[in-house]
């Protein structure tokens, strides 16, 4: 049988990586600082695996970095592929394939967001219980591949509960909330931020849903970070602009955190 995309793109992810990872970890805008915290690391530009899109976004690196962190076999995504790019959000999620088909059971998926709830302030972290899919596309679109998963996947329960508390175990000051997913480019108007609070989201951004849809799709245990970078209530009198540069600089300062997080977690799974 002829091999499917992500199985030619494990094969040649193996010839180059050392280790066997037990965890995926997929950085998001201005996160990548963890990146540099894996030892004995094989770094995989995303053009050299094929099937596997790059990244066009200032701040997303784009490289696979396979190596140990505490203690650990991990992959981590340098830089990740967004939908508003112009890709389809089965490309987007094509990672996830490729880990899943490696062997790996456990992804961490972070992000820079806007936060919603007015009690949240920038450079906050949060971990997310729970999404909204608004961003209108689905990586699941289309014929099923009932060897991955089920054609209707269950989403009670995706954000792994063993997960979420060792992860408030590591850094107790977390917030914990519901992310809401646009497609983007463009930053959310009041009156949409407003609507989007009404939904009982937390916090908004373009990424993420497309990758735990696919790793949800396949029964993976997930665990899902949100850095929030700017406040984007809606608010009369509390508006403000938000600019990617903005959102770049919040999430380097958060990094450091997120990376100690992460690297908590990681020591204890
Ligand atoms: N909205 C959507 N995505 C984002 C935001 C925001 O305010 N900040 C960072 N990513």
């Amino acid at each position: 049988m002829k091999a499917r995309p992500f199985e030619t793109a494990v094969a040649a992810v193996k010839r180059r990586a050392k280790v066997k990872p037990v965890v995926a970890i997929v950085l998001g805008s201005g996160l990548g600082t963890l990146a540099d915290h894996v030892s004995e690391a094989v770094r995989i530009p995303y053009g050299e695996i094929p099937g596997w899109k790059r990244s066009t976004v200032p701040g997303h690196a784009g490289e696979l970095v396979v190596g140990m962190l505490s203690g650990k076999p991990v992959a981590v995504m340098k830089g990740r592929l967004h939908y508003y790019e112009g890709y389809d959000v089965a490309d987007v999620a094509f990672p996830v394939r490729v880990f899943k088909a490696w062997g790996i059971e456990t992804i961490i998926v972070t992000n820079a967001c806007g936060g919603l709830n007015p009690g949240f302030k920038a450079g906050d972290l949060m971990v997310i219980s729970d999404h909204i899919n608004f961003m209108h596309a689905n990586p699941l679109h289309g014929p099923n591949d009932d060897s991955l998963g089920p054609r209707f996947p269950d989403m009670v329960g995706t954000y792994t509960e063993e997960l979420r508390a060792i992860a408030h175990q590591v850094d107790p000051d977390l917030r914990e909330g519901i992310y809401v997913a646009v497609a983007g480019p463009n930053f959310e108007t009041p009156a949409g931020l407003r609507m989007l609070r009404g939904f009982g989201a937390d916090a908004v951004g373009m990424s993420t849903v497309p990758e735990v849809l696919v790793a949800r799709h396949m029964g993976m245990r997930i665990l899902a970070i949100s850095t929030v970078t700017d406040m984007a209530t809606g608010i009369p009198g509390q508006i403000q602009h938000v600019s990617h540069e903005e959102v770049l600089a919040v999430a380097d300062r958060a990094g450091k955190r997120l990376a100690g997080l992460v690297k908590g977690v990681v020591a204890r799974l």
